[in-house]
């Protein structure tokens, strides 16, 4: 079964918070879900362990570079998905967890700086797949979207580098912002709608199992 993960070298495009929306609407949706939290600031596990309120699912922090890929495929044994958030500041823990991933989800905002942060973690992703001799696939996603001009700079910057980037986005809104808090997702609206696609549109790609 796969295991996705979530990186970036820049540091807040809401890694955390997309590993929280896909995990929280795929376990609603029947997936037995495992994440590993590879950050050191412990942001994922802290929030499954203190504030997530749905579908039980499994979290365990694991920050060791060491234990990293061995933990991921035990758990994919016993999962229908395996998440791994990363930091963001492109460790070792991170290289491993991108490296023993089937597919990498790459978020990032509209700005030169996540553009720039995502080509490079997006060259990272293959470098480290030539280096396993491993097929890994690799997808951007806008998150905190506003439709402004900068926002469509961005998707026209992100075509021209021929970076391959999910049709979902996530807007910015403060439904997704009070995840973090209220340890459950927007379940009516507008944003509920952009989870749903998002899901869809992962399990189209055979990023997320459709059962
Ligand atoms: N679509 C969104 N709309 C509103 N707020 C958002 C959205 N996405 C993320 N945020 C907020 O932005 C902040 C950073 O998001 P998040 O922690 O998910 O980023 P990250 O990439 O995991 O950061 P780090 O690199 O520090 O781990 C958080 O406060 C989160 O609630
Ligand atoms: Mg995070």
């Amino acid at each position: 079964m796969p295991i996705l993960t979530i990186a970036s070298f820049k540091g807040g495009p809401g890694k955390t918070t997309l590993c929280q929306i896909i995990a929280t609407k795929c376990a609603a949706d029947g997936l037995t879900v495992s994440v590993i939290d590879a950050d050191p600031t412990k942001a994922m596990s802290d929030w499954h362990t203190n504030t997530y309120e749905g579908i039980p699912f499994t979290c365990i922090s694991e920050t060791s570079e060491r234990s990293i890929a061995d933990l991921a495929l035990s758990l994919d044994e016993k999962s229908d998905l395996v998440l791994i958030d990363t930091a963001g500041f492109g460790n070792l823990a991170g290289a491993v967890a991108m490296t023993v991933a089937d597919q990498i989800l790459v978020p990032l905002t509209a700005g030169a700086a996540d553009l720039n942060q995502a080509e490079e973690t997006i060259k990272q992703a293959k470098g480290l797949a030539a280096a396993a001799r491993r097929k890994i696939e690799v997808r951007a996603i806008m998150n905190r979207l506003s439709r402004t001009n900068l926002t469509k700079h961005a998707e026209q910057e992100l075509k021209e580098a021929g970076i391959p980037t999910l049709s979902s986005t996530i807007s910015h809104r403060t439904a997704f912002g009070e995840i973090s808090y209220s340890g459950t997702l927007p379940s009516k609206g507008p944003a509920a709608d952009e989870v749903t696609s998002l899901i869809n549109e992962l399990k189209e790609i055979g990023w997320v199992p459709n059962k």
